[in-house]
């Protein structure tokens, strides 16, 4: 089949969370399954564009409203991705430094949709399906669907991935007019609670609607950040397909950021190694347990419990324990977990900001890696954790609860049921014992790296999906 992936984010040319993991990932595995799957893209400012070769096959105009804007679509031509890389190149509206958080957002992302639909009504022939993942690429199901100028695009079968329901994109009537013309009796098709929704749009257009693990599919009817009863409408056409991770980019046996490569074999010499040269840059104790967050820090990940959780915590353990953080968003959290370290030297350290490497070595060298999730979709780090031995710490909700078991129900993770400081507290009191348990320790670690998280079965769900 011929897949077209429709995305904000994909590693390695933008990512801010786990949506780029995905989508550097899933069509690469397609592609390894006998199809022929692609990723099309906006073109931001960043070293990607500087570094790699792109021939241009497309040169036009796209049109918002009444404003018309330059467009070039650029072909990636070095193939080392896995997949053909397209990226749409709008000046004045993609290039910017950072993917999200400008005031214009919606132009940026519609004008980048309408350039996408633009380029391909051109095409001689038709490509069997356009995957759009989160709002940003919601409103083509819509305009493939209605829009009289993409009448030729009809047939396409379109299919929504929610990474997160969260953020939905939604913008005022006023802005109507950027899309290209349709009957406007079928405005319906935009609109959840008096504003244009690209996220609720694609839901009612799209013909099949995926989350990214059964269980967020279950809990969005419960929790979807107002579209509830849509989800529950649309129950019948959705499906929770669990997300996998890439084993070749997150690979302990030869990932090269690492200070020291090690398979589960050699996995006590080679975390020692790693957690050795992580606690030399951050003045912790390689001799006690190291518990890590890595991730944004906003509510949705309990980022606000953490400062309240890291001082209880490393109060009681009377030096006992080290904590290190990578992360960063929410400012108040970022101080204030900046602003342990003074209290608690030599046991503590966080980097705030975002640091791809560091990521690497943390999942290599920490012991346990606490997820306190208040809504998990999916989640990714726990699966990078299990893959390089570091024992996962998180609540039971979402794709967390798909991917950990509990060690006390034979499984492999430490499982807690709220996002509360004293059941995160408890989690970690757990973790202690287990680690003075070397043995036991040592079996868990030897057996989580083992484990099959690839995107091999998600790949071919995918396809499925796709021909139901
Ligand atoms: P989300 O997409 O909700 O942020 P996921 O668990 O799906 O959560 O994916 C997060 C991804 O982003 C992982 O690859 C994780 O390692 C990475 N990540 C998050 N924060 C940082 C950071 N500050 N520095 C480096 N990598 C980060
Ligand atoms: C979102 C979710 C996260 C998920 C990721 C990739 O960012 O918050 O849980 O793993 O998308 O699907």
């Amino acid at each position: 089949m011929e897949i077209i992936h429709l995305s904000a984010e994909c590693y390695p040319v933008a990512k801010v969370g786990g949506l780029g993991d995905v989508v550097g990932a899933l069509p690469k595995y397609q592609n390894k399954l006998g199809h022929f799957s692609k990723v099309v893209m906006p073109a931001y400012n960043n070293s990607f564009m500087r570094e790699n070769e792109f021939e241009v096959v497309y040169d036009a105009w796209v049109n918002l409203g009444r404003d018309g804007y330059p467009v070039r679509i650029l072909r990636e031509k070095t193939n080392k991705l896995g997949f053909d890389l397209y990226l749409v190149h709008i000046p004045g509206l993609t290039d910017r430094d950072k993917v999200y958080g400008y005031g214009d957002d919606t132009e940026r992302f519609i004008a980048y949709q309408i350039a996408v639909l633009d380029w391909i009504s051109q095409w001689e022939h038709r490509p069997d399906v356009i995957h759009c993942h989160d709002h940003h690429t919601g409103l083509v199901p819509f305009m493939t669907a209605n829009c009289e100028r993409y009448k030729s695009l009809n047939h396409i079968p379109t299919i929504l991935t929610i990474h997160n329901a969260q953020y939905q994109g939604q913008f005022g009537w006023d802005k109507l007019h950027y899309l290209p013309a349709f009957d406007l009796w079928k405005s319906g098709m935009l609109e959840w609670k008096n504003a244009i929704n690209p996220l609720a749009s694609a839901i009612k257009c799209a013909w099949r609607v995926t989350t990214v693990s059964p269980s967020y599919l279950d809990e969005l009817s419960q929790r979807a950040n107002g579209l509830e009863s849509l989800l529950s409408m649309e129950r019948g056409k959705s499906s929770g397909i669990l997300n996998g991770i890439d084993n070749e980019v997150w690979d302990p046996k030869k990932d090269p950021m690492l200070e020291k490569t090690y398979n589960f074999r050699t996995v006590d010499s080679g975390k020692k190694a790693n957690k050795a040269a992580l606690c030399a840059v951050f003045n912790l104790d390689p001799s006690k347990p190291l518990f890590t967050f890595i991730g944004r820090l906003v509510g949705e990940k309990g980022a606000d419990l953490l400062p309240d959780i890291f001082h209880n915590a490393l109060a009681h353990s009377r030096g006992n324990i080290n904590i290190l953080v990578l992360g960063s968003g929410d400012p108040v959290v970022e101080g204030k977990l900046s602003e342990l370290q003074h209290w608690f030297s030599g046991n503590y350290n966080a980097y705030i900001g975002y640091n791809e490497k560091l990521s690497h070595q943390i999942y290599a060298g920490a012991d346990f890696l606490l997820m306190p999730s208040r809504v998990e979709p999916c989640g990714l780090n726990q699966m990078y954790a299990l893959r390089y031995g570091t024992i996962p710490i998180v609540r039971r909700i979402g794709g967390l609860r798909d991917t950990v078991t509990d060690i006390g129900d034979g499984g492999f993770g430490i499982c807690h049921d709220q996002t509360s400081v004293w059941d995160v507290g408890q989690a970690m009191g757990r973790a202690y014992e287990l680690y003075k348990d070397k043995k036991r320790m040592k079996e868990i670690l030897k057996y989580t790296m083992q484990l099959d998280h690839s995107w091999d079965k998600a790949a071919q769900q995918y396809i499925d999906t796709y021909q139901m």
